[in-house]
């Protein structure tokens, strides 16, 4: 029988995926959070050398939470979208006083803090905590389009059904630790692949659809509709 989704996105992280990402190496809350805000609109290479400069300032949530915000702005300089680094003083402030300075392990509580949209809280909820949760960023989006030849042009009702897909793959996720993993590290596995999939064949433009490990069932493949998709917004 053939692969599902998520199994061909988890056979082809632990074979092709990147695994020494420096917040790959941890699954603490805080490491894990700051990075995925400094990806939220910056890239891996960028990030790197940032994130260990700011874990060396901050070393855990309550020095950032402390911290004056001209340190924290001082050392997010160059990373640009200074909101974020607000936002994450914010946040650090928040963990701190409303949660005794652990993030908290779901996504549903993770949304209440600043700075954390639906997406990078199921990143942090998935890699800190191995807990079950769907992530949805541009890069997924586009994945998604394209597999299943979502046609419509962006809106909450496209957003609507890329989600509801989202979480159905993640099931499969879930199921899939039958294939050589437990629970976590297939969630962990499958979440990683999606973000490098994204990131690094299934492009904007140029995808190279050659080496994808979904090409055999990808509807815009099939349709030669890969340039196309996913519809970009309608002026
Ligand atoms: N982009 C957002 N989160 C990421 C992660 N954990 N690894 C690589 N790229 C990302």
């Amino acid at each position: 029988m053939s692969h599902t989704f998520a199994q061909n996105i988890i056979l082809w992280q632990r074979q092709h995926g990147r695994h020494s990402l420096p917040w790959q190496k941890t699954t603490d809350a805080y490491h894990v959070w700051l990075s995925e805000i400094m990806l939220q609109q910056t890239q891996v290479i960028t990030v790197m050398d940032y994130y260990e400069r700011f874990l060396n300032r901050f070393p855990t949530v309550q020095d950032l939470a402390r911290a004056d915000t001209d340190d924290v702005l001082a050392l997010w300089a160059g990373l640009g979208y200074y909101s974020r680094a607000r936002n994450l003083h914010h946040c650090a402030k928040q963990v701190v006083s409303d949660f005794g300075g652990t993030f908290p392990p779901n996504p549903e509580q993770l949304i209440t803090l600043k700075g954390i949209g639906a997406s990078t809280a199921a990143a942090i909820a998935v890699f800190a905590y191995g807990y079950p949760a769907a992530i949805l960023d541009g890069n997924v989006k586009r994945i998604l389009c394209r597999y299943f030849g979502i046609d419509t042009p962006p809106s909450a009702s496209t957003d609507k059904t890329l989600w509801a897909q989202a979480h159905e793959q993640l099931i499969t996720a879930v199921a899939a630790r039958d294939i050589q993993f437990d629970h976590a590290t297939a969630l962990r596995a499958y979440t990683q692949g999606l973000m490098d999939l994204g990131a690094t064949l299934c492009t904007r433009s140029k995808p190279a659809c050659g080496i994808c490990p979904l090409v055999n069932d990808c509807i815009a493949y099939r349709d030669n509709r890969t340039a196309e998709l996913p519809l970009r917004k309608t002026a």
